[in-house]
């Protein structure tokens, strides 16, 4: 396989974990409904990985979700999460797919357009950035506050109060 097709591949993979430090910024969370099979460390204590199907389980508390990028899973987490009401995502920065306009744009609380792209953790640990940038998302006003307060560089936009 060519370079460019090894990194398309490694692209739209979905095995792009999140630093820690964004979940030590914004947690502690509850439940992460997408979860690795070997997560490199524990972001909450209710989990479902994609043997689980976190979208078969009832989702609790405050939830972290940094979805499966494929367009029909992450579309389905995404109308999850904003049905649940109560969680912070972490999300490719499109805001002209549908994506943003059907469901995140009129139901979420605030974003951050994040300033940097992030490093995100691999599946044999070593670190990467994809082509794109990030958005981090809230819905819920316990998840709006910690967004406004948590110290990440970028825009903090209010979408829905
Ligand atoms: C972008 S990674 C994020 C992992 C972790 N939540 C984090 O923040 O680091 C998305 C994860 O969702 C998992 N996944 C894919 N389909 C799933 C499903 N139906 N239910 C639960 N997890 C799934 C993938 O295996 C992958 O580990």
């Amino acid at each position: 396989m060519d370079t460019r097709q090894q990194r398309k591949k490694e692209v739209s993979s979905d095995e792009w974990y999140t630093p820690k430090w964004i979940i030590d910024s914004l947690g502690p969370f509850d439940c992460d409904p997408c979860t690795p099979i070997v997560p490199p460390y524990p972001i909450a204590p209710l989990t479902y990985n994609k043997k689980q199907d976190g979208l078969a389980h009832a989702w609790h508390g405050m939830v972290w979700m940094n979805p499966p990028y494929s367009r029909e899973l992450l579309r389905k987490f995404c109308e999850r999460m904003a049905k649940h009401g109560n969680g912070i995502a972490l999300l490719v920065n499109r805001q002209d797919n549908l994506l943003w306009q059907e469901i995140i744009f009129p139901t979420a609380t605030s974003m951050i357009f994040m300033r940097h792209r992030i490093k995100f953790i691999r599946p044999d640990g070593t670190s990467g950035s994809p082509f794109f940038g990030s958005c981090l998302v809230a819905w819920g006003h316990e998840c709006d506050q910690r967004l406004r307060n948590c110290g990440i560089e970028g825009k903090y936009v209010v979408l829905n109060e």
